[in-house]
Order: C-alpha cells, then structure tokens, then sequence
C-alpha cells in the first residue's frame, strides 16, 4: 500500500516536474475534480477513499490536484463531505480525522461556454486616400536599411503610416537599434496557430504550445473560422521574410495555446493561461465574456489563482505580462469593467483607435483600461498573416487586433529590459503613453499623464517606451492596502440623487500596510437591484480624481445588482492613497419603478511599497476573502451617507467617421453630470461656480490642452498644505472638503456664499446632504429580499461545514461571501466551490450563473 503510495506521487512529480501533461481529459465520459488538498493527506488517499481516479497535479497551482470518475450526476466529494458532517452530528466514534479534512477547496468541472473572440465584421475600404510622398521615401529607406522584403509591409499602416504619418505605433527606429524581439516569446492564446504558414513557421515555440479543446500539443487551427489566433500572432511575430508582412517582434518566439475553439472547463483554462510561463513571456488574449452589454463575468477562482501564480513565479519571479484586448460592446453600451479578465489589476486592458485616431465604435471605455493602440475603422483595417500556407489578410480588426500590438510592443521592451516586472511594464505604460487630439474625458492625473476612460493613458508608442526603460529603476515590490467593508444598506434615489459614501485612509493605515503609493485600486461592491442597467458607480480620490467604475447599460435587464462584483482603476495611478475616497451609486433610469439598494463596498489600494524588505507575497486568492461583510469592526465611523444630486444619462461627442449615426459610448464628466443638475438646484453658490468652470463651456467634454495647461501654483495662503497636486485639484481638495464639514455641522448656506470664490473653478464638487444613521437597519422590501438570499446563501453553506468545522451558529453569524453553488441563480448547483480556508471571490462565483 504504501510503496503503492510512493510510486503513484514519484510519478505525478515527475509529471510534473517534466511539465508532462495530465491524461488526456474526455467530458463526454469522465468527471473532472479540481481539488485543493493541504500535504497531510496524499492525493491518493483521498482518491482511494472517494473512489476517484487520480490524474495528477494541476501543474502551476502548489497543492492542486486533478481527479476524474464516470460520469455521474452527483458531486462525488461534495456528497461525501455532507454524509461525514452527517455522522459526525450523531457523533459516531472514529471520525475525528478524516482525508476530507485536507480538502481545501473542490470544484466539479463543468464545461463552460466559449469565449467571444475580440474581432469585428470588416468594413467596406474607404476612398483611397493618397499616401504623401515624403512618407513613402522614408518608408522606403526604412525597409531597405532593414532588409524587410515583406511583400505586404507597406500595407502595414499600424508601423508605418504613409497616408496619415505619425498615426502609427512609431517602431522603426526601435527596430534600428537592433530590437527586434530576440530572446522574449509570446503566447497567443485563442483559436489556434497556424505553425505551418510560411509568416510563422520560423518563430514557432512549439515547446510553449498546446490544445487544451483537443487535448493535443499543438495548436492547429482545425475549425473554419479558427483564423483569429493566427492573425493575431501574425501581429507580434511574423517573421522578415517574402510572406506577407512583418510582426512587431519579428525576431520574437510566438507560441499557441488553443482555448477558443470549443467549450472550456475552469480547471483547462487555468492550465492554458499560464501555460509554460518560465518560458512565454507575455500573454495575448483577445478574447473574453460575451461584449453583449448585459454580461458580467469573471474568470473562476483556478483561474484567478492561476493568474496569480504567473505573476508572482512565471519569468524568473518578474512576472508573466497579461495583455487582454478591451472588448468591442462599446455600441451596447458595455465597458470593460464588467469582464473580470479586462479589469484584473494583472492585466494590461488595450482598446483600440482607428488610422485617424478616432475611437472607433466597437471599443470598450472603463476606468480598468491602460491604454489604446491602433485597429480597424475609418475604412482600413489591419494587415497580417493568415491561416495558410503564404495567406495574408487585410481584414483583421476591433480590439482583438490592438491587443496584439501592445504584445509586440511589450516583446520588444523586454528584449530591451529583461529585468522588468509586471509592474514596471505597466508603469511604463502609463509614463509613455501619448496623448492625442481626440475629444474624451481627458483629466490630469497624479502622474501628471492624462487619463480617458475612453482612451486609457492615451496611445503606445514603441519607441518612447524602449527609451524610457533603458534607464529605468525598477519599482519596489507590491504593497496593498484593503479598508473594512463599508455597510450603507440604503436605497439608491432614482434620477436627480445618488448615494455617497466616504471612507478615509489615513497616512498610518497606510504606513502600517508599508504602502508608499497607488497603482491599481479596486473596489469590491454589492449592489441590490432590480435592473442592473441602470446602476452607475463612480469613485472620487481624496485628489479629487474621479474614476467612472461602472455605468449605465441599456439593454442589461439583470434583476440583480452588483454581488460582491469587484470594480478597478487605473485612474489613481501614482497618487498618495491618502485621505477621503468616495463611492457614489447612481439609479439614472427613472420612471421604470427599477430599485435598488446600495448595501456595502471595500476599498482595496495596491501600489508601492515603502519598504521592500518588509514586503510580501499577496497570499493566493481563495473563496473566502470577501466572507467579512457583516462583520462590524472599528471603523464604521468613517462612513458618511450622503446623497448627492446627479445628471441624467450622460451624451457623447465623438462621433467616428465611418458610423455617423452610431453613438460612441463615451464617459460623462462628472462635472458635466453634476453641474446639469445644479443649475437648478437651491445651493447657487455650487452652480454658479460650475457655470464658469472651463470645462463646462456649453457643456462639452473637456478638451486635453485646456485642462493640461493648468498652472500648479498654490491657491491658498501658506499654511494650508498643496498635497504636491495642481491647483486646480487642491482646489477640488479644499472645496469639497470644506461642503463636506458644511454639511455635516449643519451651518447655513451663508457659508457657502462665503466659500463661492474658492470653490471657483472647481472641478468636481458636488452637494452634500447627510442622511440618517449608517448602521440604521431600517430597510426596504428589497433589502428584505436581499437578506433572504442572503439566507439562503446561509443554507447552502451549511452543506460545507463539515471540513469548517464550524457550528451552524458560527455559519449564521458568518456571511455568505463564498457564494459559489449558491449565488447560481438558475439553480443549475454544479457546487462551484467549497472551502475551508478561504473563499472564492464573488465576482467569479456570480459569474457562473451567468455564463449562457
Ligand atoms: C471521448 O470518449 C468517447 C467515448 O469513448 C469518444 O467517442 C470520444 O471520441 C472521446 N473524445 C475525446 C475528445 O477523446
Ligand atoms: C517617434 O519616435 C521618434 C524617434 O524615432 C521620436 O522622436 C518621436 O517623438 C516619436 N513619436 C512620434 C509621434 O513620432
Ligand atoms: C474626510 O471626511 C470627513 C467627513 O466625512 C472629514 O471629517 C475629514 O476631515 C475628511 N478628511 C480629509 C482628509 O479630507
């Protein structure tokens, strides 16, 4: 038995070890386990026990493993671990310990759908425009002195642009310099690779490779439409040569892990997305839940974990680079802060703008996004290699075309830079990317970088992004800093109101967390509602920098709200932390008797650290991280109820060239929102201030230069303090400062005309109005609602206790949080999760009833 024992783990670590693969998995006859097993049990053991078969470990994950059994309608653990917490309730003998204790965590895989590919139907070319002849003599030297015999480079606009120069990713003189991708490999996960195309052939990492919808090792196209993945790397690594046109990193490695091409458990995702991560570099993804404005979906907690795994251990420990593409619902309405992959603070999310930087109708705006590059619209899209032996296309477009090219972009960084983490890429690309003359809500950040939702920091440029690394000093480890919950359980007011709520982060959290400054912050929230469209959720800096989370979507007709949904910015990047933050959630659709209830949020700062000897590993994500939501602790003083006047559904301006009548999804100004609002509200001093406001001139957005032209001298006598930040946001510190502490001491509005020219100019203010208690628990029907699913939620949880431990009093008095079989609204109770330790994060779980 025990020599048994030996050889079954010798083999699996030697699997492992080897990077061998699991048995090939078959859905249509086996059951797969996913299962977290702590090391005082053996997998096999527990497979003996549960009459399971064991497949191995689930490669990346440290003390993951793979079981399989027939097919079977039950859930195999999930019924054993309730007929032992049944025999330990009659206290039969012998059951103090017990293999199912080690379980961590199991998932009984189920087969979700595909994921949408991020292309779009090509548009018919425009009239030809003519190329300037300068352009096409430099052109011209440059492929000479480069040797690029490419019979379609010239085609290739998105590196060289000939007909509207400048409006290009700006690479050539990165390529003179000798960096051209060497030594850095690429994966391109989507529908396949075409390693036989004469473009590929050369770059093809084999090693790097694999099928996880056929269970093969490479990664052939096979379906009709398996073209995307092959375009795609055509874009990063196609090689100098006679076939079609060149990559970005033409002397880059490109890899093919193929997850497209059919239906996909979590547990073959989780091993695709970090497939052979000491040697693929960078990950592409243009893919993601369906961009249908009415989805909201984040990726399962092994993929969560496996993603986690990558950053922290794939690349030598630097960090694998996810570059997810932003998503093309933008004319539904949708924004990629709704999809769990675009809005993971380790993924860089890169939307697109067309040949005349215009933003093009298909591209996703949200606070989550980094940056945006070059793709289809205006008449052209982008050239590339196809699926074939020498096929190019000229078709390939919508933001799964511009994820690519950051790929390429990043290739050629880390040829130049080895050494970056993925934190530095990420700051990087934020300091280099460039601003353009496009309308958008361009607003200046701590970095003093502008920031659009629609736009990101503006667009790559691969040669300002070479050069700014060669000297750059690496960033410090990463720190975090995560508040309480924050427990409103308030009704959202319909149309003109919304509700705030505030917390502060003082300079000792922070100092406590070893927290210097902010990158990514992310806001965890739960939102009841009877129509989720509606909802709109912002977040405002103590700098006074708003971040647009989350916003209103026509055809989103979810009875639900948000649960546990987590929400990120970028919008924050390089601010101190410190001071008041604020959430406001808006109801904008009115008239539709649609409710809801604002109930809790956190907080979550990561950044900098102070010390880098003090900093750590974030521990891997489990089910359990959100499940202290009702758990009162010390600070629920910082929380204020407020309400805040609102606008009604912001409008556009851009309107692109090739969809005049196609409004693009662009993103309020909450200035805009507010001061419509206040013009006719009672508080004259707010309005009138906002009339005069530059960025209200007739209501328009924004334009870049004006508000980057702002002066960053002080605005008040010495002794106040600036914070280090421009006047114009010290000015947005000290007013809404001073209406906050207005409000709350209940002084009269005569202070308000006091306050009238220091609130001048202000960008961002807004009216206060304190409501009743936080903690009063009065609530409304639906609020009643909630806590019966709530409830329920309790119920299912139950189920679980037996590896807990816990009394059913300490699972009552516990939240749910961990949702998992629960949270599925279609009762379809595959038990998506179940823990001891930890938990699984909302967002995922709510996801899986979602998945169509
Ligand atoms: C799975 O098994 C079934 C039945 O043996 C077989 O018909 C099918 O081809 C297998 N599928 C795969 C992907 O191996
Ligand atoms: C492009 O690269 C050149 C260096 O070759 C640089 O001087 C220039 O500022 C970059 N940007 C644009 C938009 O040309
Ligand atoms: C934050 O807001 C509270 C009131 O909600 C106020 O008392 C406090 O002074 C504010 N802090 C900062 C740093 O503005």
């Amino acid at each position: 038995m025990r020599v048994l024992h030996l050889c079954t783990l010798l083999s699996a670590a030697g699997l492992a070890a080897a990077g061998q693969h699991l048995p090939r998995r078959n859905y249509t006859t086996h059951d797969y386990y996913a299962v977290h097993i702590s090391p005082s049990t053996s997998p096999q053991e527990l497979a003996s026990h549960l009459g399971l078969t064991y497949d191995g470990p689930l490669t990346s994950l440290a003390e993951h493993h793979v079981f399989k059994a027939p097919k079977h309608d039950n859930d195999i653990i999930d019924d054993a671990a309730q007929e032992l917490k049944r025999r330990r309730r009659k206290r039969e003998p012998g059951l103090e310990s017990h293999p199912l204790d080690s379980v961590q965590f199991t998932q009984k895989q189920k087969l979700n759908p595909r994921h949408w590919k991020r292309s779009v139907i090509p548009q018919s070319p425009d009239r030809a425009v003519p190329p300037v002849t300068d352009a096409i003599k430099a052109q011209r030297e440059v492929a000479n002195k480069l040797q690029i015999k490419d019979p379609i480079f010239e085609e290739q606009w998105h590196l060289f642009n000939v007909k509207t120069p400048g409006n290009d990713i700006n690479i050539t003189d990165v390529w003179m310099q000798g960096i051209t991708g060497k030594g850095v490999t690429a994966c391109v996960v989507d529908d396949g690779l075409d390693y036989d195309s004469a473009d590929l052939k050369d770059n093809f990492f084999a090693e790097g490779s694999y099928d996880y919808n056929d269970h093969e090792d490479l990664p052939t196209p096979k379906l009709s439409d398996d073209r995307h993945g092959t375009r795609c790397a055509g874009e990063i690594a196609a090689g100098r040569n006679n076939a079609c046109g060149v990559g970005l990193a033409y002397d880059a490695k490109i890899s093919g892990v193929r997850i497209l091409s059919g239906d996909i458990s979590d547990l073959d995702e989780a091993l695709a997305i970090n497939y052979a991560m000491q040697k693929n570099f960078i990950y592409s993804c243009s893919w993601g839940p369906p961009d249908d404005g009415k989805t909201m979906q984040a990726p399962g907690i092994l993929i969560k974990k496996a993603m986690v795994t990558a950053v922290q251990q794939g690349r030598g420990g630097k960090g694998s680079i996810y570059v997810f593409a932003a998503g093309n619902g933008a004319a539904s309405d949708d924004n990629c802060n709704f999809d769990g992959y675009t809005n993971s603070i380790y993924s860089i999310t890169v939307g697109a703008i067309d040949k005349n930087n215009n933003h093009p109708y298909y591209s996703e705006a949200c606070s989550a996004q980094l940056v945006v590059t070059y793709s289809s619209g205006s008449g052209d899209s982008i050239h590339t290699t196809d699926v074939g032996a020498n096929k190019c296309t000229g078709q390939h477009g919508g933001t799964s075309a511009a994820g690519p090219i950051g790929v390429g972009v990043y290739a050629l960084l880390l040829e130049a830079r080895p050494d970056l983490t993925w934190r530095d890429v990420q700051w990087l690309t934020v300091l280099t990317a460039v601003q353009f003359d496009q309308p958008s809500d361009w607003t200046k950040a701590a970095t003093g970088k502008m920031f659009s939702h629609q736009f990101g920091y503006g667009k790559l440029d691969a040669w300002a992004i070479v050069e700014k690394a060669k000297d750059w000093e690496l960033v410090k480890p990463q720190a975090w800093y995560w508040s309480p919950w924050m427990h409103v359980k308030k009704p959202i007011p319909e149309g003109d109101h919304g509700l705030a709520s505030v917390f502060e982060v003082t300079a000792d959290m922070l100092k406590e967390a070893n927290f210097e400054r902010v990158e990514h912050i992310t806001l965890t929230m739960n939102v009841d509602h009877q129509r989720r469209g509606d909802i709109l959720v912002q977040l405002h800096s103590p700098s006074g920098m708003v971040s647009h989370l989350s916003t209103a979507r026509r055809d989103d007709e979810a009875a639900i709200g948000y649960e546990d949904w987590t929400f990120m910015s970028v919008a924050h990047w390089g601010e101190s932390g410190i001071g008041n933050w604020t959430v406001i959630v808006k109801d904008v659709i009115t008239g539709n008797m649609k409710k809801g209830v604002f109930i809790d949020w956190r907080l979550r700062l990561w950044g900098e650290c102070i010390d880098a000897a003090k900093a750590k590993l974030l521990p891997m994500p489990t089910i359990h991280e959100d499940d202290d939501h009702d758990k009162i602790d010390d600070h629920p003083a910082h929380t204020t109820v407020v309400s805040v006047p609102a606008g009604t559904r912001p409008t556009m301006t851009a309107i692109p060239a090739d969809h005049p009548d196609r409004p693009v999804n662009q993103k309020p100004s909450q200035t805009q929102a507010i001061s419509q609002t206040q013009a006719t509200s009672q508080t004259q001093a707010t309005s009138q201030t906002q009339a005069t406001s530059q960025t209200q001139a007739n209501g328009e957005q924004t334009a870049a230069p004006t508000t980057s032209s702002l002066p960053s001298e002080n605005f008040l006598p010495n002794p106040f303090p600036t914070f280090g930040v421009s006047k114009r946001t010290q000015i947005w510190i000290y007013g809404a400062v001073a209406l906050i502490i207005l409000f709350i001491a209940g002084l009269g509005t005569y202070l308000f005309i006091a306050h009238r020219k220091r609130l001048r100019e202000s960008r961002d203010s807004y009216e206060f109005e304190v409501l009743d208690d936080v903690e009063d628990r009065e609530d409304t029907g639906m609020l009643g609602a909630a806590a019966s699913k709530k409830k329920r939620a309790r119920r299912g949880g139950e189920l679980y206790d037996a590896f807990a431990g816990e009394s059913d009093e300490d699972l009552l008095s516990d939240d749910e949080g961990d949702e998992g079989p629960y949270r599925d609204r279609d009762g379809e109770r595959y038990n998506e999760k179940f823990e001891v330790e930890g938990s699984d994060d909302a967002s995922s779980a709510s996801s899986a009833g979602k998945r169509q």
